[in-house]
């Protein structure tokens, strides 16, 4: 079958899909890779100032079973303080990166106030899981 408008309009779709990843890479490609990384696995030049290190951002779902652990990820971006016991190193996202207000609804129906680039970022550290 000879490509025609058809498969055209189709690529043009499935590109259309990917805009969060896309957003999500241009954010965390200005503001995440000091520490974590241009290819997220924890060795930015700012990571040698954290004793504890700097986690694998491709890692997150082997860690986790298999599964990507959107919530912890989204709550993690915006909130790191509640996440990691008051104790954190990462700044607080939420504040510093702008977006849209967005909601996350979490499998379990928990629903979490969140922005459009937080959940772009979630979208696109899911598309680097090894
Ligand atoms: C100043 C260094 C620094 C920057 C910049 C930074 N992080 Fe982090 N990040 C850390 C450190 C240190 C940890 C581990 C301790 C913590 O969670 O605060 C962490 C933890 C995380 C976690 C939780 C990982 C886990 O294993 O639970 C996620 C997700 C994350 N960062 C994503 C991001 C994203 C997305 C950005 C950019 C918007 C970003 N980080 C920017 C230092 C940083």
């Amino acid at each position: 079958m000879r490509p025609g408008l058809g498969m055209i309009l189709l690529a043009g779709v499935l590109a259309g899909c990917n805009a969060p990843v896309d957003v999500g890479r241009s954010a965390y490609l200005g503001h995440c890779t000091d520490c974590h990384g241009s290819d997220a696995r924890g060795t930015g030049p700012l990571a040698g100032l954290f004793s504890a290190g700097v986690p694998d951002l491709t890692a997150l779902a082997a860690a986790n079973g298999g599964t990507f652990p959107d919530a912890h990820v989204i709550r993690a971006i915006g909130t790191p303080s509640e996440v990691h016991g008051g104790i954190t190193a990462m700044p607080d996202f939420a504040r510093l990166l702008s977006g849209t207000p967005a909601r996350y609804t979490a499998p379990d129906g928990s629903v979490m106030d969140t922005t459009d680039t937080v959940l772009a970022l979630a979208a696109y550290l899911r598309s680097l899981q090894d």
